[in-house]
């Protein structure tokens, strides 16, 4: 008889925001799924409440005791930015599989002229790529947007069509990151095109590496990028305002950021991010083709459109994330969680875990992401397009 399919055991590193979206879906897999297996935090407390509720085995008093558990296959960073790299490569060389949330990893210095935090940034990648490859190691890269429905299924229309996807325009935008770390350089590496743009941009670049792989046989590659930042939440038009709904006091970050990027293929992708959108989380991919338009619309969308003229009529049922109010026309979204990929997300990354094959969402994809958006940031630093082809290894 055959042996029963190993069961993966998981050690997650931090209980904030996204350690409880990752939680729920580990608990949500069909089949064997995941035993998770051991929990750390930066705040002892955190981690043994985050156990009891969900239903995590042992509580590890930090990193170092989580990696020394023999019983621990995999680790999940759910951690700041500025620790995914260190975390990944100490995970790797005690021969733990990683998977590492969004954005891979960064720039955190920020000093030296800005080709300097190009350099930096790709050398925290190379780190992690390097390390876990010689673990033999699997990494996964967090980026739950490869795995959204909508976006899945606009690959599979596109795919249908034979046709290229000509331009993409996506954006991910709400009125304010919730978490510390995300209001410094020193913890987050950028502001929201890095924090926020990594979503669309790594669907768009998985979009056009999957067609190219497809119709050419080999990815499509981003090959320039021109980018631009702005702090408006510290401008003196914002200080004219009355009454601000958003969030403000970013300390050395931009809170709004634009790329347009040129593809080897010669097509492009304009990407926009902010911290400065009201209305709920917008997050959203159009392609634009020869042959077919599609147009992904993770949320806000119209499955479900409701009305109350008072806030407090929909009590404390979920409409949105971030949306202010619940009064008006409103878009609930019946599953948030589905529509944002997650539940794929954890579920491609289980079977990686317990069959040995690749992610959908790999570290090749991860450090495009990471090349291009501080090439955006050079190039807005400079006012010069920035030719990417000298940073693209093929990895
Ligand atoms: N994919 C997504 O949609 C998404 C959404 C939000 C955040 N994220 C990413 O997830 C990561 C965490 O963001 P968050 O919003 O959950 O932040 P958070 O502030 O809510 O949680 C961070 C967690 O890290 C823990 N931590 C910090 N230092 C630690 C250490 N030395 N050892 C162990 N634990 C430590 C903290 O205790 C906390 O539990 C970031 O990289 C962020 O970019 C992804």
């Amino acid at each position: 008889m055959a042996d029963p399919p190993h069961r993966p055991r998981i050690g997650i590193v931090g209980t904030g925001f996204i350690a409880r979206i990752h939680a729920e879906a580990y608990r949500r897999l069909p089949g064997p799924g995941v035993a998770l297996h051991a929990v750390t935090s930066a705040r002892p407390e955190r981690a043994k409440a985050f156990a009891a509720e969900h239903r995590v085995a042992t509580v590890a008093q930090d990193f170092d005791s989580l990696l020394a558990d023999p019983a621990v296959d995999a680790v999940d960073l759910c951690v700041p930015n500025h620790l995914h790299a260190p975390f990944a490569v100490r995970a790797a060389r005690a021969g733990k599989h990683v998977i590492v949330e969004k954005p891979l990893t960064g720039a955190f210095e920020r000093v030296g002229d800005p080709t300097g935090l190009l350099h930096e940034a790709i050398a925290n990648c190379d780190a992690i790529l390097d390390s876990c490859d010689a673990a033999g190691v699997r990494l996964m890269y967090a980026e739950n947007w490869v795995y959204a429905p909508p976006i899945q299924k606009a690959r599979r229309l596109f795919a249908a069509s034979r046709g290229p996807i000509l331009r993409i325009e996506g954006e991910e935008s709400h009125s304010g990151s919730h978490a510390e770390y995300a209001r410094r350089w020193a913890t987050a590496g950028g502001g929201s095109l890095l924090g926020k743009g990594c979503h669309p941009l790594g669907a768009a670049l998985y979009l056009k590496r999957v067609e190219g792989e497809a119709r050419l046989g080999r990815p499509i590659r981003p090959l320039a990028v021109v980018g631009a930042t702005a702090r408006l939440t510290a401008s003196t038009a914002h200080a004219a305002t009355p009454q601000s709904y958003l969030r403000s006091g970013w300390v050395d970050v931009e809170d709004w950021g634009t790329m347009i990027v040129t593809f080897d293929d010669e097509t492009v992708a304009q990407i926009t991010a902010a911290d400065t959108v009201l209305g709920g989380i917008k997050n959203y991919l159009v392609a634009y083709g020869a042959n077919a338009v599609v147009q992904a619309n993770i949320n806000p969308n119209t499955a479900v459109v409701a009305y109350a003229p008072a806030p407090e009529i929909f009590g404390n049922e979920h409409i949105a994330e971030k949306i202010e109010t619940k009064a008006g026309w409103t878009f609930p979204a019946p599953d948030e969680d589905f529509m944002t990929g997650y539940p794929a997300e954890i579920d491609d990354f289980a079977t990686c875990l317990s069959t040995g094959r690749a992610p959908q969402s790999d570290g090749r994809l991860a450090r495009y992401v990471v090349v291009t958006t501080y090439g955006a940031y050079l190039s807005a630093a400079t006012g010069q397009r920035v030719d990417l082809r000298p940073y693209l290894t093929d990895r």
